[in-house]
């Protein structure tokens, strides 16, 4: 029997499959566990299962110990994993892809919608109580259709967000590190372009790239300079990927014309400049906050853990 600590609440499933056959100690209370504790209660595991709110680095690796096998983050993304520690130390790393890819992408076509057609708005006019009417010229928004989407980073996320939009009449156009099988490119009529050519040309930039050095601040005040002014930029993806007072000023001075945020440089705070614009939508990280979606991945890490302690090879490894 092998020892799993468990870094945050997760779906009573994962644990139950993991008590199965483990011990567990699983952080309960709804707070994050603070740093001091997870370094106290990781002391000794055979098996690390994280959230990405915790940071897994060589501190933690080593306040675990030598017989620390596997960590197995409840996320897609890995951006707070240092994944070449766990490799040097011959720790395997496990994620969770798939099974949050129509999830997320449900989220990202919702804030297309939200700030195309202005709902954030429109919502919180009716809720001021402000007196309104129907009119000819009242919060008029943009439409969808025969507009171009330009999509940055076309993996799995990318193309479910690219097949959404189809169906709603846009073009799609993306920028990936390789070419997207030509039978989906073919199915979704998706051409690669450059990010140069997609700032430019795209009505709405949606980010679906990871997060890591080589797309920090991917969008800074120079890209959105090159976006059209009647432009929108939408993140599903890793806040940090957007140099967010770059955003705020750029929405500003209407150098774009609205943004959609599902995620933020410095969760849980949100840069002040945002705050105070009407012509961007906020929602706090829900990419993947359906019931079935959690219970998906939280299984899927159980999984990881179960096969990298019984000698296996994990369904989703990173490294
Ligand atoms: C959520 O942001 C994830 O990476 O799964």
């Amino acid at each position: 029997m092998s020892r799993v600590v468990v870094t945050g609440r997760v779906p009573d499933a994962a644990i139950d499959k993991l008590r199965a056959e483990h011990e567990v100690d699983a952080w309960q209370s709804p707070e994050s566990i603070g740093r001091e504790e997870l370094l106290r209660r990781v002391a000794g595991a055979d098996a690390v299962v994280s959230l990405l709110t915790e940071r897994i680095d060589s501190e933690l690796l080593d306040a675990a110990g030598p017989q620390l096998k596997v960590v197995a983050n409840v996320a897609v993304g890995y951006d707070n994993i240092d994944v070449p520690a766990c490799t040097e130390r011959g720790i395997v790393a496990t994620n969770t892809p798939d099974v949050l890819t129509d999830a997320t992408a449900d989220i990202a076509l919702g804030l297309i919608l939200m700030a195309t057609r202005r709902l954030g708005e429109g919502e919180r006019l009716i809720r001021s109580g402000q007196p309104w009417k129907w009119g000819m010229f009242f919060l008029l928004g943009n439409s969808l259709h025969g507009k171009t989407l330009g999509i940055v980073g076309m993996g799995g996320i990318g193309q479910a967000t690219a097949r959404r939009a189809k169906a709603f009449g846009m073009e799609i156009i993306y920028q990936s590190r390789s070419e997207i099988d030509p039978g989906i490119a073919a199915e979704l009529g998706a051409r690669r372009v450059d990010l140069d050519e997609l700032l430019t040309v795209s009505d709405i930039v949606s980010l679906h790239c990871p997060y890591g050095p080589a797309t920090h601040h991917l969008i800074g005040a120079e890209q959105l300079a090159a976006m059209k002014d009647s432009a929108y930029l939408i993140n599903t993806a890793r806040g940090p990927i957007i140099d967010e007072a770059a955003l705020a000023s750029a929405l500003r001075e209407g150098q774009i014309s609205g943004a959609g945020l599902d995620v933020f440089e410095n969760e849980p705070r949100v840069h002040p400049g945002l705050l105070e614009l009407e012509n961007v939508v906020l929602v706090p990280h829900l990419g993947s906050a359906t019931v079935e979606t959690r219970t998906a991945m939280a299984m899927l890490a159980a999984d990881n853990t179960l096969a990298v302690l019984g000698d296996e090879r994990p369904p989703s490894p990173i490294n």
